[in-house]
């Protein structure tokens, strides 16, 4: 297990569509506990596997830092409602702004072991569902914000990156 490498907005790699994975191998295993290793040093609450550049359809996201999920090649099945709020990224560093997301997405994505799965989150966590999932086709969150980008004001706790 290793801390890696955040690669940051204007890296062509996060703009970049990741391929899909077809089966399991140890060095996906390493990179997949590498990524939760990283999400947690960097206390972030999601990160897609090109924040790490690796161009593959995997996510890690833990919201309350005793729950981590791990989707692989995640599809959402359905969505409802509308949030808006905060949003911060990794791969962002320092910024924070306002994006609406659905307040609830359900989400089929396979376990470290390919098995099939569903996932259902509502606030946070749906927030984080999406903003992770748009990390593996090449989007950022600053391309959703409304209104312009903020700098995490300094005197504030660090803001939840995904
Ligand atoms: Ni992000």
């Amino acid at each position: 297990m290793a801390i890696r490498n955040i690669r940051e907005i204007g890296d062509e790699i996060l703009t970049k569509k990741c391929k899909a994975v077809s089966e399991m191998t140890p060095r996906l295993r390493e990179l997949i506990a590498d990524m939760l290793d990283t999400m947690y040093e960097a206390n972030g609450v999601g990160l897609a596997a090109p924040q790490v550049g690796i161009l593959k359809r995997i996510v890690v996201i833990d919201t309350t830092g005793e729950d981590p999920h791990i989707l692989i090649n995640p599809r959402i099945l359905e969505t409802q409602g509308e949030q808006t709020g905060n949003e911060g990224c990794l791969s962002v560093p320092g910024k924070t702004g306002v994006v609406t997301r659905p307040s609830y997405v359900k989400v089929a994505a396979q376990d470290v072991d390919m098995k099939e799965y569903e996932l259902e989150g509502t606030e946070l966590l749906a927030r984080a569902i999406c903003h992770e999932l748009d990390h593996l086709e090449g989007r950022l969150y600053v391309e959703k914000v409304e209104g312009s980008l903020m700098d995490t004001a300094d005197d504030e706790e660090e803001e939840e990156g995904e």
